[in-house]
């Protein structure tokens, strides 16, 4: 097949990973006879260099005109005065609300070979496999700002609308696992957790196959440490989200590890590593690309369809996870590069294997 995909490589070790993602998607389409045409373009604080802008009009308008859409990372001290004016993370946002991605998924399985990295024993990190669906385009991040010499406020909004969309997809993506549902909100203090739980309420009714349960986000994040492999899918608003994939990420061992996928109801998917810039590694070459290239893999699977490609960067990270080499943050030695070349070699061992068992 033929897809157009642009990158968003970005700031800090954003270019550095999202090249080894590149290079996944090359060795994927040359062994599987797949043309991806590739068009790199500016976002975050590298965009803001060039043009003054986190999200230039070019950027956004070839990202509205892709098939998929691959980015690295925003953001670092150069652009963090609190006092800015204009700010990397700025474009990321604008972007997912211009994509009108408003489901974000994020994976985490914490990987046999990396048990004994979490800060978790051993036993309680057998069978865990949790979806979290992270709304993102709306509450806290994109209500109306203030700010005065003495005082700021960040509105949190949500619709019934809004929160019904993406419910309506966590209860879908539950029906194809194990059917059950856990809706994180506050709805003991804040008005948008009741209107959040109300409308959880009202969808469970046509989705009576899966068993829902509610949890308030501060015992959530006590219960993720302590019962992890009680999770299937676990659907929040956007803040929420945001702070407790990175706890998550702590369980599977690095913040490296875990990719993402953002969707909403048009064309153009989203797909980055849960993890910043990574300003104190930056330009080492030394961050772990693992993130990156299985945010790629999930690029083939949901918007190129193309799951047995998918597959094989899932299996060829498998191997690379199992056997080494493994980057600084995962307890190794390798750069990002030398990972890189581990996983494309995987992908290639994979490809002539699934290929001689069909021929
Ligand atoms: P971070 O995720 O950049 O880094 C947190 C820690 O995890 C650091 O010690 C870092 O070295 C480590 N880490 C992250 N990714 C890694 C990788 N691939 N390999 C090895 N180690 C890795 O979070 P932060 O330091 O809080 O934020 C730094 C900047 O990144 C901020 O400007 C923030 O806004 C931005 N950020 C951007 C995104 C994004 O673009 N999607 C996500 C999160 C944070
Ligand atoms: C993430 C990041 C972003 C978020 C920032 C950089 C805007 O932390 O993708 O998790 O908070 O959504
Ligand atoms: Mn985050």
């Amino acid at each position: 097949m033929k897809a157009h995909i642009v990158t968003l490589p970005g700031d800090g070790v954003g270019p550095e990973v999202t090249a080894a993602a590149v290079a996944a998607l090359k060795t994927v389409a040359a062994r599987y006879e797949h043309v991806f045409t590739f068009d790199e373009q500016l976002i975050g604080g590298a965009a803001i260099d060039a043009t003054g802008e986190s999200l230039p009009a070019a950027s956004l308008a070839a990202c509205q005109s892709a098939d998929a859409v691959l980015l690295g990372a925003v953001g670092g001290p150069k652009w963090s005065d609190p006092n800015a004016s204009v700010r990397p993370e700025q474009g990321l946002l604008a972007l997912r609300a211009a994509l009108g991605v408003y489901a974000n998924l994020r994976p985490l399985q914490v990987h046999p070979a990396l048990a004994n990295l979490s800060p978790l024993k051993n036993e309680k990190l057998k069978n865990v496999d949790v979806l979290f669906v992270r709304e993102l385009t709306g509450g806290a991040y994109f209500g109306a700002k203030t700010r005065s010499a003495d005082a700021a406020t960040d509105e949190c909004k949500y619709t019934v609308a809004e929160v019904e969309r993406v419910v309506r997809r966590a209860f879908e993506l539950a029906r194809g696992r194990r059917r059950h549902l856990t809706s994180v909100d506050k709805a003991n203090v804040l008005e948008t957790s009741r209107l959040w739980r109300s409308t959880v309420q009202r969808i469970a009714a046509d989705y009576p196959d899966v068993k829902v349960e509610h949890q308030l986000v501060d015992s959530m994040a006590m219960l993720l440490l302590t019962q992890p492999s009680r999770y299937d899918v676990v659907v929040t608003e956007n803040l929420f989200g945001d702070i407790l994939t990175d706890e998550a990420a702590a369980l599977a061992g690095s913040l490296g590890l875990l990719p993402s996928a953002s969707m909403g109801d048009g064309k153009a998917g989203l797909y980055e590593p849960i993890h910043g810039s990574a300003p104190d590694i930056a330009g080492q070459g030394v961050a772990n690309p693992v993130g990156a290239i299985l945010s790629a893999a999930l690029l083939l699977r949901h918007s190129l369809g193309l799951e047995a490609e998918a597959i094989a960067v899932e299996a060829a990270v498998d191997r690379v996870l199992r056997h080494g080499p493994h980057s600084r943050d995962i307890g190794g030695t390798a750069g990002t590069e030398a990972v890189r070349d581990a996983v494309l070699a995987a992908i290639e061992d994979h490809a002539d294997s699934t290929a001689a068992f069909f021929s």
